[in-house]
Formats: structure tokens, sequence, C-alpha cells
């Protein structure tokens, strides 16, 4: 007689951090694809606490308030078949609004929040235990997954970040400056990294990356080639 003892399939998690602008999304978006894994952003997360917050006036610097709302928020991140994510606040498609200036320029005051953060780390726990996925964000491989199967620290040049950070925007903003995305990520960089909950940081157990002068194609084939431990076609 068959068994019907299924045989419980492992869950692979690989974690992508790094600071704004070094890539993470879109490769660990592609490498998701690739690997048939779930694509999850954790940043995405706080930026659409940070979008409610705005609308509701809430002031930054309260973190109690920012917390409360975290917590009778609900957020959904759906992998659309063609690669794409979307993302749902109290089920309102927020996608394209979460990426826009204004988000970026609390969001990093939203993240800093300790409340905010154990409210997220559980939720993202919890999505990462239905499925093998990548994630991306700053401090997967550090606090909400320590014990990943592989962890990538993505980075590039100050500059180029910007670069690339600024070519994207234009597509969607109007009138969006060089300076105003140099602004953007050097705050972000600075809270992100000198907060003391759960800080932007290298694990000591990750691949470091510095895709300064790497094409996405070969940054995610890079990043396969140590996943899968041999080299892979493009
Ligand atoms: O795409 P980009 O690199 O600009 O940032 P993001 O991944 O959308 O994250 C936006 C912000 O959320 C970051 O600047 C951090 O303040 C925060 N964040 C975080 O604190 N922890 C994460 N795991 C992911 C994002």
């Amino acid at each position: 007689m068959a068994s019907k003892v299924k045989a419980k399939v492992r869950k692979i998690i690989i974690a992508i951090d790094g600071p704004a602008g070094a890539g993470k999304s879109t490769v660990a978006k592609l490498l998701a694809k690739r690997m048939k894994f779930l694509y999850i952003d954790t940043g995405a997360m706080y930026r659409a606490l940070t979008l409610k917050a705005i609308r509701k006036g809430i002031n930054f610097a309260q973190g109690r308030q920012l917390t409360g709302l975290a917590k009778k928020t609900r957020i959904d991140l759906e992998n659309k078949s063609d690669g794409a994510i979307r993302v749902l606040l109290d089920g309102e498609d927020v996608s394209l609004d979460i990426r826009k200036p204004n988000i970026s320029r609390f969001v990093s005051d939203t993240a800093k929040v300790p409340g905010v953060r154990k409210e997220m780390l559980t939720r993202q726990r919890e999505l990462g235990s239905k499925a093998s996925c990548v994630l991306d964000g700053r401090d997967i491989g550090t606090v909400v997954f320590p014990y990943a199967d592989k962890k990538f620290f993505l980075d590039a040049d100050f500059k180029e970040r910007v670069r690339r950070r600024h070519k994207e925007l234009k597509e969607t903003v109007q009138g969006v400056s060089w300076e105003d995305v140099e602004k953007d990520l050097r705050n972000r960089d600075t809270i992100d990294s000198s907060r003391k909950c759960a800080p932007l940081k290298q694990a000591k157990d990750a691949i470091y990356i510095d895709t300064t002068e790497m094409t996405i194609e070969g940054t995610v084939k890079v990043l396969l080639e140590n996943i899968l431990g041999s080299s892979v076609d493009n």
C-alpha cells in the first residue's frame, strides 16, 4: 500500500541585500523567474506602508503610530506570470505609486522604526516558509533569514547607482533631476546603514558582488553559477 505520508520538500531561500540602485530587485526578479521561485520584494512592503502613512497624515517622527498602522495594514505581493510583481495595499493596487519620489523620501523613516520592522519580519518569514524564494532587501541575510541557503550582497559605485536610478525614474516621473536622485540615495544610505534595528549590512557569509561594471544578465549569471555550483548559459 502506498504510503500516505508525503515527503516534505525543503524550501530554499536566496537572500539578496544591498543599497538602492545596486540592481537587487531587477536581478532578484530575473533569478526567481529562472529558478521558478517566488520573488519577495521586502522593500515594497515598507514602501506600501509609507504610502498609507502619508495618506493618513502620520508624522514620521511618531514611531508608535507607524507601528500601530503596520499592525492593521494588509500588504500582499503577487507574482505575475510575466515576472512582474503587483503590490496590494489593503487590496488596492499601488505597484506604481510606491515607486514615486515622495515615498522614497520617507520610506527609510518608516523602516527604521523597530515596531514596524518586527511586524514586517513576521510577515516576511511567513511568506518565506510557504515556497522556495528569492528575497531582496537590506536585512534578509542578517536578520530575516540568517540561515538562508545562499546570500548575496550587491553593491555598485555611488555615481553608478545614481545613474541607474535616475534613468529608471525619468521614464515615469516628469522633471526628476540628477541632484534629487543623488540626495535621495545619500539620505537613504545614511539612515538605512546607521539605524539601530537591522541596519543595512553585509552578512559575514554573504558573497559580495560589485555590479558597477556588470550587466543585469551578467549579474544573474554569476548568482546562478554560485547557487548551482556550475557554469550556466545565458
Ligand atoms: O529599490 P530600492 O533599493 O530603492 O529600495 P527598496 O528595496 O524599495 O527599499 C526601500 C526602503 O525600504 C529602503 O531604503 C529601506 O529603508 C527599507 N527596507 C528595509 O529597511 N529593509 C528591507 N528588507 C527592505 C527595504
